[in-house]
């Protein structure tokens, strides 16, 4: 399963990168403004720090038209630059075009699998099922993605599924036992994933063991 980092904050960014978890970046207009920079800024230096995976950024046009005139600046800003746009009627046109003109794609707030076979169907390259929001509202965001798979593998649709709105490591172990290429996971959950309490007890007794054997290696 790759992960990518759902952030917009280089420290964070970097901290992924020193452990080798980084596989892309997801970002949105709600986690550029967390950083508190100029969204061009925080883009730029994104770009900078992670020039060879993808990093998805997502346009604010509502008319297709408009998604599309954005979609063409923002990908001119990298080679790996991957155009988020929602799944909208007018979403939906402006992902035919990007798609034809090779212009890749990571359709956002998708909520069910029908939006997916959908945009699948239009030659998205990546979608986004947003798992945490679907479960804030008391349905069953892992359900949605399992039958994305199933449907995905029925017809053979190469569009790969991004697990998106990641809440907690539970929601990650789920993901990688169904199989689902990519989670893009906040920064926190990625670290809680690190830690486990019976590493640390362990480690303290294997430490204290040796200290007490007088076990030096070098
Ligand atoms: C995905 O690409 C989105 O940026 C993100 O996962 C949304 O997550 P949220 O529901 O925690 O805002």
């Amino acid at each position: 399963m790759k992960i990518f980092l759902d952030t917009a904050k280089i420290e964070e960014i970097r901290r992924a990168k020193e452990w080798g978890l980084l596989d892309g970046i997801t970002t949105n207009p709600t986690l550029l403004a967390q950083t508190g920079k100029p969204w061009k800024e925080a883009v730029l230096e994104i770009i900078k720090e992670v020039p060879d995976k993808p990093i998805s950024l997502e346009v604010i046009d509502t008319t297709w038209e408009g998604m599309i005139r954005e979609a063409r600046e923002l990908a001119k800003m990298g080679d790996n630059v991957v155009i988020k746009i929602p799944f909208t009627q007018e979403g939906l046109k402006a992902i035919r075009v990007l798609s034809q003109e090779g212009i890749k794609t990571n359709v956002t707030l998708i909520f069910s699998p029908l939006q997916a076979l959908v945009a699948g169907k239009l030659g998205a390259t990546y979608v986004s099922p947003f798992l945490g929001r679907l479960d804030d509202i008391g349905h069953d965001g892992m359900l949605v993605l399992e039958e994305i798979i199933h449907i995905y593998e029925n017809y053979g649709i190469e569009t790969q599924i991004i697990a998106a709105s990641i809440r907690h490591v539970d929601h990650v172990r789920r993901c990688a036992h169904l199989g689902v290429a990519i989670a893009t996971i906040p920064f926190k959950v990625l670290e809680q994933m690190l830690k486990h309490p019976l590493t640390d007890i362990g480690l303290a007794k294997f430490i204290e063991d040796a200290q007490k054997a007088g076990i030096q290696i070098l």
